[in-house]
């Protein structure tokens, strides 16, 4: 089946903005990840859909310059910006590559770990991805998936704007094929896929006012607004009503926002 050529979250300046913030917010909680694995010196590993630079800087970190690192994004623009990235941080031993995760052409078998973050819940059939990413690990590899679940991703006090924009969001992705709930999936899809010695744990986070991450509806509601109300999932006036109550409910200092949940996977190839 061939694939749109769609990133969901399009590939305007402020999603490439975010996607470069998303870099140092994440950083933490990927790192502590990646101690779980024991990555070592010398590893030759792959990122997934990399984006701007995702994590290419803590995995390079990790197998030093002995090592390698392969990022792959399909996105030509963001292949250009992920490569500035890799050179402004002076890791010769990281190299980008465009590429389809559905397809990579790698080789099989060939790596030592497998990287992706975040690629899963803006795509349709996760699960070809998945089974691609474990055949181009060799036997005793690890695989690291990080993804997000928006079902923890509320307000306090609740907002009927909020429900109302999530709601015509979800409605949107779903007849994309795109699954926004597929964080609580990923143990499912990656055993199918053969994997063994499966570990998952789940984080989120609440974001306080000032932080980068808690408009993060807005922002992906703005990403993909043309398309909501073009495909019929709200009307422009309700949109612009529901963005200007959204804002407003963002700047109350006393109204609680919290992340999407975070399932953070590690296992092993046999
Ligand atoms: C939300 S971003 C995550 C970027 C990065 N992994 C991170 O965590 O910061 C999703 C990325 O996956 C890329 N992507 C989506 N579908 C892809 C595919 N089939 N093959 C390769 N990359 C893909 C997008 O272009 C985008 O850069």
């Amino acid at each position: 089946m061939t694939q749109p050529d769609v990133y969901l979250l399009g590939r305007a300046e402020a999603e490439e903005i975010r996607l470069k913030r998303q870099i140092a917010n994440l950083a933490p909680d990927s790192d502590a990840q990646f101690d779980k694995i024991g990555i070592k010196l010398g590893e030759r590993v792959v990122d997934l859909g990399c984006g701007p630079g995702g994590v290419l800087h803590l995995l390079g970190k990790r197998v030093g310059p002995q090592g390698s690192v392969l990022g792959l994004e399909r996105s030509g623009h963001f292949v250009e910006q992920a490569r500035r990235f890799v050179n402004d941080h002076g890791l010769a031993h990281v190299e980008i590559r465009e590429g389809d995760a559905y397809d990579t052409g790698l080789p099989r078998r060939s790596f030592d770990g497998a990287h992706m973050r975040l690629v899963l819940v803006n795509v349709p059939e996760p699960e070809r991805i998945v089974r691609e990413m474990v055949a181009l690990v060799r036997p005793g590899g690890w695989i690291a998936s990080f993804e997000a679940d928006y079902f923890a991703h509320i307000c306090d006090p609740p907002l009927p704007a909020w429900t109302h924009l999530l709601d015509a969001y979800t409605a949107y992705t779903r007849t994309q094929g795109i699954d926004i709930f597929v964080g609580r999936r990923i143990h499912r899809l990656f055993r199918e896929a053969g994997v063994e010695d499966i570990r998952v744990d789940a984080i989120m986070h609440v974001y306080p006012p000032g932080h980068d991450r808690r408009p993060i509806l807005r922002d992906f509601i703005t990403n993909v607004r043309d398309r909501l109300i073009g495909g019929g999932f709200i009307t422009l006036s309700e949109l612009e009503r529901d963005m200007a109550d959204l804002e407003r409910h963002l700047a109350d200092p006393d109204v609680m926002v919290t992340s999407h949940m975070f399932f953070r996977l590690i296992a092993r190839v046999p």
